[in-house]
C-alpha cells in the first residue's frame, strides 16, 4: 500500500489522475483528494460506486443498442418496436423528442445488434430505415442541473425503497424521489420569470401562468411546464377568476416546507444557465418590437406572434414548434441549457382552473397524492401513459390522474367527494363559469370533512388494479369523475346535451368540467388492451405471497410493481452441484435431495402432468381432484383476504345519476372474467400437488413405471443414461434469514435436519400451514453420475415470476451438499 507522503505508486484506476503534492484527481466523479487514504476513501465510497455502476450501465446499453434513423416526422415507438421486435426482442426505445428524426433501439441483449446490423433491408411503412451501431462516446458526470432532468429509473428507484420499512413509506418516497428537487424548482422559477418579461414586454397587460403538473401537486421531474398566456387585450369580465388564480398559484409555490431555496443549491443555479443563449434577435428585428397591438388578429396570426417573440427574443430557447391543429393550439419550446420543455397556449382558462381542481384533489387526503404519482410511475414504467411528444396514442396524464380521482370517488366509504357533492358546500365566491361550463368547486380544503376512509395504501392500490380496470368492458364505460359513477353504453333513456360531442373511443373518461370532452379519446385499443392486461398483471402481483413479504434481496411491495415486466421469455441459466458419490448409490443421493427440498426446505414435487390425465379418467383419481380443488378454492379466497384484506370488488352504487342516466355499480364480479377464470382454475390444479410424486421413482431402472407416452419415452432414455429428473415447486421463501432464525433454535434440537427443518417452518410461519396456491418459483433438478464417480445436480428455474429463483440456487449450492452429507452419513 502507497504511504501517506509518496501520493501511493499503487496502480490506480485510468479514472485516477495524480494531482501536485500527493493529491488525486476522480475524472469519473470531477473530486480532487488530497492524499492516496482520502482517495481510497471515495474508492470505497457511495458515490464514486454509482458513477462506475452508472457508467457500466451506460456501457451496456450502448453495446445492446442501435442508432435508428430514416423514419417519417412523427413515427411512434410502438411503430419501430413492431419492426425490430420481429429480428430481435426490443428493451426500449428512446426517441428524439425534438425532432422525432431518430431514435436509439435497445435490444434484451447485444445478439440484437448483430441480428438487426446484419439484416439490410428493414422497412417501416415502406420507408427504408438506416441502422448504425451506436458511437463509443465517453461516459461523463453532468453538470448539476443540466439536461438531467427526470424521475430516477426503475433500478435507482427500487435501490432507494428496498430500505422503506412499510407502505407508508415506499409510497411516500416515490412521492420525494420523483418530484423535482428544489433545484430544478429554481430553475422553473427563473424559466418562468424570464419568459414573464419577455411576454410582458411585447405584450403589455398579458399574463402568464402555469398550469398542469407544476401547479395541480403531482409534478414530477422533468415534467412540461404548461402555460398559459393571456393576452392583455383579451382581458374582459373574467379577469376575476384569472386573479383568483393567480393568488393561488403564488399559495402553490409558497406552500410545501415554505423554506427558501438554500444557498449552496443556489451556488449551482446560476441566472446564466437560464439565460444562457446564442444572440437571438437578428434579421427579424425589425419586424417584432416590444408593446405589441393585437387588435384585429387571428388566433392563428396571434400563435404566430408569440411563436416569434418565443423563437427570437427569449434568451437559451430552442426548438420552437407551433402545433395549431392541436384540440388547443400549443406552442412548444425547450429551454437549452436546463432542458426544460415548455408548452404555451392561448385561451386555455379551463385547463387553468382544472389544475386547482386537481390541486385540491390533492390537498384533500396525504394519500391521494402518493397513490397518484405511484399510478403513474407504473403507467410511465409500462408506458401505458405520458405522450411525450404530446399527441399519441397512449393515456395523458390528465387522463390517467382523473381515473384514480375516479376511483377514490367510488370508494365506501369515498377518500374524496365526486365534483358534485363538493359544490354542493362551494362558497359564493367559488362560482366559477368558463366557457359555459360550470367549473365550481370549493377552494379552501379545509372546509371539506376528512375522509371516512381508513383503507390503507397498499390496499388501495392493489384495488385499484384488481377490483377496477382487470374487470370493466372499457369500451362500453364511461368514467365519471363530475359525478362518481360509470355511465354504462349504449344510454337507457334520451342521451344527455353533452353526448352530441363526446367523441365515444375505447376508452372513456368525462372531463369533470367540459362534459362534451372525452380526455381519453386519443387512446389506442391497443393501449387500452395493455392497459387492461397490464392491470391483471399488476393485480396478480399485489396478490402473490411475496409481494407482502419484506426482503433486501429481491424486488417486493410495490418495487415488484414499478420494475418493468422482464420475466416474460425471460429464461435464466441453471447451476451444477456436485455431490461425491463416496461408497453410495446415484439412487440414494437423489432421495436425499428430495429429502431436503422437500422436507427440510418445505418444497412438494410436482406430478408429471401426463400423470395428472391418467388419474383424471380414473374415478379415484377424478375425487382426489376435486377434493384438491376444493382447497384450492379455499387457499385462492384465504390468499386474497390474507394479501388483500378489506378489498371491495364493488364500487358504490348509484342507480341514477344527474342526468337522470342508468348508472351501474362498477365492479362486475371480477370472477366473470375469463382471465380471471383461467388464473383460478390454474390454481387449483396447481394445488393439487398435496402428494407430489418423485419421477424419479418412476424412472429409476428396476422401478414400477407410472407413465406413458411421450413423456415417458423420453424419461425412459433419461434412465438409460442412468440421469433422474424431479420437478420441484417452491413455496416458501426458507433461504433468507436462515442464520438468524437458527441461532434461536440452538439448543433446543440436536439433530442437524430436525433443526433446518424447524428453521424453514419458522421462516414460512403463516403461510405453512395454508400453503400458498401458486409456487414462488419452479425447478427443475437433474441428476446423473460423472466419471469421477460424483453425483451431478443441475438445477434450472423453469418458472421464477417472482424473480427470486438466483437466491434460492445461491443458497442451494452450499446447503444442498451439507445436509446431503448429513443424511447419508446417517446422522439424521
Ligand atoms: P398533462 O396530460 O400533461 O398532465 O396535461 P400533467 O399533470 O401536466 O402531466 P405532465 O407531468 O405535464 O405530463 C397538462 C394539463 O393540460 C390540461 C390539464 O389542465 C392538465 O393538467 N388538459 C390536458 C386538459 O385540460 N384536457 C386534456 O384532455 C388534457
Amino acid at each position: 500500500m502507497a504511504s501517506e507522503e509518496d501520493g501511493g505508486d499503487c496502480p490506480v484506476s485510468s479514472d485516477i489522475q495524480p494531482g501536485d503534492r500527493g493529491s488525486f484527481l476522480c475524472l469519473l466523479c470531477s473530486i480532487n483528494v488530497p492524499n492516496r487514504p482520502s482517495l481510497d476513501d471515495h474508492l470505497r465510497g457511495r458515490r464514486h460506486k454509482r458513477m462506475c455502476e452508472e457508467r457500466d450501465k451506460r456501457q451496456q446499453q450502448q453495446e445492446r443498442s442501435v442508432f435508428v434513423s430514416g423514419f417519417q416526422k412523427g413515427t411512434t415507438e410502438e411503430q419501430l418496436k413492431d419492426v425490430f421486435q420481429s429480428i430481435s426482442s426490443v428493451k426500449n426505445i428512446v426517441m428524439d423528442k425534438d425532432r422525432g428524426l431518430y431514435a436509439i433501439v435497445e435490444f434484451e441483449n447485444s445478439d440484437g445488434v448483430s441480428a438487426t446490423l446484419e439484416e439490410h433491408d428493414i422497412k417501416l411503412e415502406g420507408q427504408q430505415l438506416k441502422v448504425k451501431p451506436r458511437e463509443k462516446k465517453e461516459f461523463k458526470k453532468r453538470r448539476a442541473g443540466t439536461r438531467n432532468l427526470q424521475p430516477p429509473d426503475p433500478e435507482a428507484l427500487s435501490k432507494e425503497l428496498i430500505h422503506c420499512k412499510d407502505w407508508k413509506n415506499k409510497m411516500k418516497s416515490v412521492v420525494t424521489l420523483c418530484s423535482p428537487s428544489r433545484h430544478e424548482s429554481h430553475l422553473r422559477e427563473l424559466l418562468l420569470s424570464l419568459l414573464k418579461e419577455t411576454f410582458t414586454e411585447f405584450f403589455p397587460g398579458c399574463q402568464l401562468h402555469p398550469f398542469g403538473s407544476s401547479v395541480n401537486g403531482f409534478e414530477i421531474s422533468g415534467c412540461d411546464l404548461d402555460l398559459y398566456l393571456e393576452l392583455g387585450e383579451e382581458l374582459n369580465g373574467e379577469k376575476d377568476d384569472v386573479e383568483g388564480a393567480e393568488s393561488k398559484e403564488e399559495d402553490v409555490k409558497n406552500d410545501g416546507d415554505g423554506e427558501k431555496v438554500d444557498s449552496l443549491e443556489v451556488e449551482e443555479v446560476q441566472e446564466d444557465e437560464i439565460m444562457e443563449t446564442e444572440e437571438k434577435c437578428s434579421d427579424d428585428d425589425e419586424n417584432i418590437t416590444p408593446g405589441l397591438s393585437l387588435k384585429g388578429l387571428s388566433n392563428e396570426e396571434i400563435l404566430n406572434l408569440v411563436d416569434r417573440v418565443l423563437r427570437q427574443c427569449v434568451p437559451g430557447v430552442h426548438g420552437v414548434q407551433t402545433v395549431p391543429s392541436a384540440r388547443r393550439p400549443v406552442i412548444r419550446f425547450q429551454h437549452k441549457t436546463s432542458g426544460l420543455r415548455g408548452d404555451i397556449t392561448l385561451n386555455n382558462r379551463l385547463a387553468l382552473r382544472n389544475s386547482f381542481y386537481l390541486r385540491l384533489c390533492s390537498d384533500l387526503d396525504p394519500r391521494v397524492p402518493q397513490l397518484v404519482y405511484t399510478v403513474r410511475y407504473w403507467a410511465r414504467v409500462n408506458q401505458l401513459a405520458g405522450n411525450p411528444l404530446g399527441g399519441g396514442p397512449l393515456l395523458n396524464n390528465y387522463a390517467l390522474t382523473l381515473l384514480i380521482i375516479f376511483f377514490l370517488q367510488s370508494r365506501s366509504p369515498v377518500v374524496i367527494p365526486s365534483l358534485c357533492q363538493l359544490r354542493e358546500i362551494a362558497a359564493e365566491e367559488d362560482t366559477h363559469v368558463i366557457d359555459s361550463w360550470d367549473c365550481t368547486f370549493p377552494s379552501d380544503p379545509t372546509k371539506i370533512q376528512p375522509s371516512k376512509n381508513e383503507q390503507s395504501l397498499g390496499c388501495l392500490l392493489s384495488e385499484f388494479f384488481f377490483s377496477f380496470f382487470s374487470s370493466l368492458d372499457l369500451r362500453s364505460s364511461i368514467f365519471c369523475p363530475r359525478d362518481g359513477v360509470i355511465i354504462t353504453l349504449p344510454f337507457t333513456s334520451a342521451p344527455p346535451s353533452w353526448a352530441d360531442g363526446f367523441r365515444l373511443g375505447v376508452f372513456n373518461v368525462q372531463d369533470p368540467f367540459e362534459l362534451s370532452h372525452n380526455v381519453c379519446s386519443n387512446v389506442s385499443s391497443k393501449t387500452a388492451r395493455r392497459f387492461s392486461s397490464q392491470c391483471i398483471s399488476a393485480a396478480k402481483t399485489c396478490r402473490s405471497p411475496l409481494y407482502c413479504l419484506r426482503s433486501l434481496s429481491r424486488p417486493w411491495g410495490i418495487i415488484s410493481l414499478l420494475l418493468p415486466n422482464t420475466s416474460e421469455g425471460s429464461k435464466k441459466e441453471g447451476i451444477d452441484i456436485s455431490i461425491p458419490l463416496t461408497g453410495t448409490s446415484l439412487k440414494a443421493v437423489t432421495l436425499a435431495v428430495k429429502r431436503v427440498l422437500v422436507e427440510v426446505l418445505l418444497c412438494s414435487c410436482e406430478e408429471d402432468s401426463s400423470l395428472k390425465n391418467e388419474a383424471e379418467n380414473t374415478g379415484k383419481g377424478k375425487d382426489e381432484m376435486k377434493r384438491s380443488g376444493d382447497e384450492g378454492e379455499q387457499a385462492v379466497s384465504h390468499m386474497e383476504g390474507l394479501v388483500i384484506g378489506d378489498e371491495r370488488s364493488e364500487f358504490k352504487a348509484e342507480e341514477l345519476n344527474k342526468d337522470g342516466m342508468k348508472t351501474e355499480p362498477h365492479g362486475r364480479k371480477r370472477e366473470n372474467t375469463e382471465e380471471i377464470q383461467n388464473d383460478t382454475k390454474r390454481r387449483k390444479v396447481e394445488c393439487t400437488n398435496e402428494d407430489s410424486i418423485l419421477e424419479q421413482e418412476s424412472i429409476v431402472p428396476g422401478q414400477k413405471e407410472h407413465k406413458k407416452g411421450k413423456k415417458t419415452k423420453g424419461l425412459k432414455e433419461l434412465a438409460k443414461e442412468n440421469v433422474s429428473l424431479m420437478r420441484i415447486n417452491v413455496w416458501h421463501q426458507v433461504w433468507e434469514g436462515r442464520r438468524r432464525q437458527r441461532r434461536g433454535k440452538f439448543g433446543e434440537m440436536t439433530q442437524k435436519i430436525e433443526l433446518e427443518t424447524a428453521v424453514s417452518r419458522a421462516l414460512s410461519s403463516g403461510t405453512i400451514d395454508s400453503k400458498p396456491c401458486k409456487p414462488l418459483m419452479k425447478i427443475t433438478v437433474k441428476t446423473k453420475q460423472t466419471n469421477e464417480g460424483n453425483a451431478q445436480l443441475h438445477l434450472t428455474p423453469e418458472m421464477d415470476d417472482y424473480q427470486c429463483s438466483t437466491n434460492f440456487l445461491h443458497f442451494l449450492k452450499s446447503f444442498l451438499p451439507q445436509m446431503v452429507q448429513e443424511i447419508l452419513s446417517g446422522d439424521d
